[in-house]
C-alpha cells in the first residue's frame, strides 16, 4: 500500500482522547493519514482504575500495534468462576485456556492508564491538543461546517469525529437518541498490595440479590473489582463518601455469602474517582435506523452505543470501532477504491450498526438476569442462565474487526 501524508492535519478532527478517540487516531496514523484529537481535559483522563479487556480488544490492539505491550503489563485470566449468591458455591466454571469453542479466550484487567498513555506515546507529537473542549458546532444548509471551542475559537474542519463519551455533542448533531438511564449504578474500587496479592488470575463473579459484581487482578501487585446495584430510597446516602460506599459493598457482600478472601481485598481498597456511576445505555433499537455518520461526521465508541458494563465490552468495543473507521476512512482518504470520503464513513456506519444494537441489548439483558432478586429468575439463573450468558459473553468477545 503506498503511503502519503494528507496535508492539513486539520482535515481530520478527533473530538475526545479516551479509547475510541486515541484508538481512531492510531488507526489512521499507521495508515499514514494525520487527524487532530481535541480533548477538553488539561490531561488524558482515566477514570475507574482498570477495565475487563476480551479477545476482541486484543485484535484492535494487534492492529494497532500495541497488544504484546498491553500484554505484558497485565496477567491473563485463567478462568471465569460465577458464584450462586445462595449457596457461596461456584454455579458456572469456564476454563479460559482451552483451545475450541473459539478458545483459548484471552481476558485480562487493564489499567485504563496504561493503555491510554500507550496509544498516546505511538502518536506523533501534537496530535492531541488538551484543554480544548468543543461546545458547539455550527451547521450551513444541513452540512456540518465548523466546530467551536469553549474559548472561542473556530474551527473548520473536512472530517468530524465524535469520540466524546456518553454525553457527545456530536451524537445529539446527528440525532442519536438520548441515553436512557437503565435505574442501575456502579461503583468501583482497586486495592493495591506491594508485596504481591498472590490471588491466582481468575475472574471471579458474584450475581444476584439486586447485585452484579466481579474483581480479577491486573497484574500481581493490584486488583480491581466492580459492584451494581439498584439505588433505592433506603440506599440514600451510600454515595456521600468512600468510607460508606465501602461499606454498603461489603455489607452487600456478605449477604451474597462471598469468601472472606474478596471481602479483604475490598476493605483495603482504593475508590474510584467517580465514586457511584449511574449506568446509561442508547435503547438499542434506536440506532437501527439512526444517522451513525452524516456526510463527513460520525460517532464511535461511547459517542455511538453507551451500554450498561454487564459484558465489559464498552471499552473494547471502543477499541474495534477505532480500526475499523481507521480503515473504512483511511482508505477513503488515500483513495483506495474508488470511494469518497462520505462512502468510507458509510460503510463504517454499515459496519457498525448492528454490531451496536447486539451488544447494548444483550448488556442490558444480562445485567437484569444477573442482578436480579426475582424467585424464579435467581432459580433460572443459577441452574441453566449463567451458562448460557457466560458463553454468550464469550462468543460476543471472539468479534474480528480485522486489520487496518
Ligand atoms: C462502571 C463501569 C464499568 C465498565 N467496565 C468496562 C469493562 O470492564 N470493559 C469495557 O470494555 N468497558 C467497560 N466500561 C465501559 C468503558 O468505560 C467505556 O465504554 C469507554 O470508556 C468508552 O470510551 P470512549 O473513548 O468512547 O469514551 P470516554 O472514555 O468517555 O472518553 C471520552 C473523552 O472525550 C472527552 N470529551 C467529552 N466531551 C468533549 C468535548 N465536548 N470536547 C472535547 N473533549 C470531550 C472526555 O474528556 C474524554 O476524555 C465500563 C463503564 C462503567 C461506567
Ligand atoms: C501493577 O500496575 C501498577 C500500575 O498500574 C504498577 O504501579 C505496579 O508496579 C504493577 N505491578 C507489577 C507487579 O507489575
Amino acid at each position: 500500500m503506498k503511503l502519503k501524508e494528507v496535508a492539513n492535519a486539520e482535515d481530520i478532527v478527533i473530538v475526545g482522547a479516551g479509547i475510541a478517540g486515541l484508538a481512531t487516531a492510531l488507526g489512521l496514523h499507521k495508515k499514514g493519514v494525520r487527524s487532530l484529537v481535541l480533548e477538553s481535559s488539561p490531561e488524558l483522563r482515566a477514570s475507574g482504575f482498570a477495565f475487563g479487556t476480551w479477545k476482541n480488544a486484543f485484535r484492535a490492539l494487534d492492529a494497532l500495534g500495541i497488544g504484546d505491550r498491553i500484554r505484558t503489563e497485565h496477567v491473563q485470566a485463567q478462568a471465569l468462576r460465577v458464584f450462586s449468591p445462595s449457596t457461596g458455591e461456584v454455579a458456572q466454571e469456564l476454563d479460559l485456556t482451552a483451545p475450541g469453542k473459539g478458545g483459548p479466550h484471552e481476558i485480562c484487567c487493564v489499567k485504563r492508564d496504561l493503555l491510554l498513555r500507550a496509544l498516546e506515546e505511538e502518536l506523533p507529537r501534537g496530535t492531541i491538543q488538551y484543554a480544548s473542549k468543543v461546545v458547539s458546532v455550527a451547521e450551513e444548509d444541513g452540512t456540518i461546517k465548523a466546530l467551536q471551542l469553549a474559548d472561542g475559537s473556530i474551527l473548520r474542519t473536512k472530517v468530524k469525529i465524535g469520540c466524546d463519551g456518553i454525553n457527545s455533542v456530536v451524537a445529539k448533531l446527528l440525532g442519536l437518541a438520548k441515553p436512557s438511564y437503565s435505574g442501575r449504578s456502579a461503583t468501583r474500587g482497586l486495592a493495591h498490595y506491594p508485596e504481591g496479592h498472590g490471588f491466582r488470575p481468575n475472574f471471579l463473579q458474584f450475581n444476584g440479590h439486586g447485585f452484579r459484581s466481579g474483581m480479577m487482578p491486573c497484574n500481581k501487585t493490584d486488583i480491581y473489582w466492580f459492584f451494581t446495584f439498584s439505588p433505592s430510597d433506603k440506599d440514600e446516602g451510600v454515595d456521600e463518601s468512600p468510607a460508606t460506599m465501602k461499606q454498603f459493598v461489603l455489607s452487600s457482600l456478605r449477604g451474597l455469602k462471598v469468601p472472606a478472601e474478596v471481602l479483604a481485598v475490598v476493605e483495603r481498597s482504593q475508590m474510584s474517582d467517580v465514586l457511584v456511576a449511574p449506568l446509561r445505555f442508547r435503547p438499542p433499537l434506536s440506532l437501527v435506523t439512526a444517522s451513525i455518520s452524516r456526510g463527513c461526521v460520525c460517532v464511535t465508541g461511547d459517542a455511538l452505543h453507551p451500554m450498561t458494563p454487564d459484558l465489559a465490552q464498552g471499552g473494547c468495543s471502543a477499541l474495534e470501532d477505532g480500526v475499523i473507521l481507521a480503515r473504512c476512512l483511511g482508505d477513503a482518504v488515500l483513495g483506495i477504491g474508488s470511494h469518497g470520503v462520505e462512502d468510507g464513513l458509510g460503510e463504517y456506519a454499515r459496519i457498525r450498526r448492528w454490531r451496536s444494537v447486539e451488544l447494548i441489548g444483550t448488556a442490558y439483558l444480562v445485567g437484569l438476569v444477573q442482578q436480579s432478586d426475582n424467585a424464579f429468575v435467581s432459580f433460572l439463573r443459577d441452574r441453566v442462565l449463567s451458562g448460557v450468558l457466560a458463553r454468550r459473553l464469550l462468543k460476543l468477545a471472539d468479534y474480528d474487526c480485522g486489520t487496518l
